[in-house]
């Protein structure tokens, strides 16, 4: 089998990446290669397959970035939340044209690709206090949730024509991402945990009863690594799915912080941000997926193994990222 990996440079794209070099299958079947495109060659894991690091544009793909016997494609090739808010044109460019520059190169491939999507919580809106089913509709409230709505429906009818066989995956907001901050409006709920774990003192722009629909990393790499294999079959024309994430208020996150590192959260400082409380403030907090759950999406674990998952994974890389002693 072989597959690629369009922002394979990425946090969730390395860690795929990681997942298939140490496993070397995907829902039973071997992986033969793999090869990860991202807007600069990303470092190749240690694998027992071939691995092609390849750089370049999503908008404008080569066609080294999805070789003609690619079985299945991963496109998380994305301009996160704030910066597409902050940088419309941008956005639409790499969110909106670059998913459909991958349902182009897909078409020419010998057969349809399962193709798989990283939609987001983004692409709703309802605000806190919101709890929304699978069929609640997607009202963005941001250009990213926008572009990440519109890319679904194109990637659903590109399925329904056959010319690819999509599952588009709406991702919570990821906790705890490692290294450094990033720019998405969603960053200091990692920051949050991250920085007082690392000794460092950190920002929060929201009110501690504010709570948020999140997953760890080890989650969606199993969520996303399951749609690569499962069957499409029983998704009919609705490729989109809520996988089964965690609806926690930044009180409760501070509080199982505090249980893996007795007073950490003391370095978390209330800093009031208007721009990025609009942002986050406008996503949902909670959903209700069965749809997922019923199709062999893994349940989450608790808010405490999540953070001891980020001390026994990440923690010790993004010290040494961060020449942090
Ligand atoms: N991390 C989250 O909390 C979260 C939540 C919901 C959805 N998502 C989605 O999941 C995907 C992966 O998220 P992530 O956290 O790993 O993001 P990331 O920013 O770490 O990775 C995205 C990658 O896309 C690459 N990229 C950007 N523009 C490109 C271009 N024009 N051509 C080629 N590559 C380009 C970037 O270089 C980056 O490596 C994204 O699509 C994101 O929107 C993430």
């Amino acid at each position: 089998m072989k597959i690629t990996i369009l922002g394979g440079g990425g946090f969730l794209g390395r860690k795929i990446a990681a997942r298939l070099a140490a496993e070397a299958t995907l829902g039973g079947r071997t992986v033969t290669g793999l090869t990860l495109f991202d807007m600069l060659p990303p470092p190749a894991p240690a694998a027992p397959f071939p691995v092609s690091c390849v750089g370049g544009d999503v908008v404008d793909l080569p066609a080294a970035a999805i070789p003609a016997d690619t079985d299945v494609v991963f496109q998380l090739a994305a301009v996160v939340s704030a910066q597409a808010e902050a940088d419309y044109d941008l956005g639409r460019r790499v969110n909106l044209r670059g998913t459909d520059a991958v349902i182009d190169a897909c078409r020419k491939l010998a057969k349809p690709p399962r193709v798989v999507f990283t939609s987001s919580v983004a692409s709703f809106s309802g605000g806190q206090g919101a709890w929304l089913p699978d069929d609640a509709r997607q009202v963005p409230a941001n250009s990213y949730g926008a572009q990440k709505a519109a890319a679904e429906l194109i990637l659903a009818d590109a399925s329904r024509r056959g010319f690819i066989d999509a599952v588009s995956i709406r991702l919570p907001t990821v906790v705890v991402r490692p290294g450094r901050p990033n720019r998405a409006a969603s960053g200091f709920f990692s920051g949050i945990i991250r920085e007082p774990l690392l000794g460092l003192e950190t920002e929060l722009p929201v009110p501690d009863d504010f709570a948020v629909w999140i997953c760890s990393p080890r989650r969606a790499t199993d969520w996303l690594l399951h749609a690569g294999a499962m069957d499409g079959a029983p998704l009919g024309l609705d490729r989109s799915l809520t996988p089964p994430g965690l609806s926690v208020t930044v009180g409760e996150m501070l509080a199982a912080l505090d249980q893996v590192k007795p007073g950490a959260s003391a370095l978390v400082r209330r800093v009031e941000d208007k721009t990025i409380a609009e942002i986050v403030g406008g996503w949902p907090s909670g959903f209700a997926p069965v749809r997922a759950p019923a199709l062999g999406f893994a349940q989450h674990e608790s808010l405490v193994e999540l953070v001891r998952a980020f001390v026994a994974d990440d923690l010790a890389a993004t010290r040494a990222e961060r020449g942090l002693v």
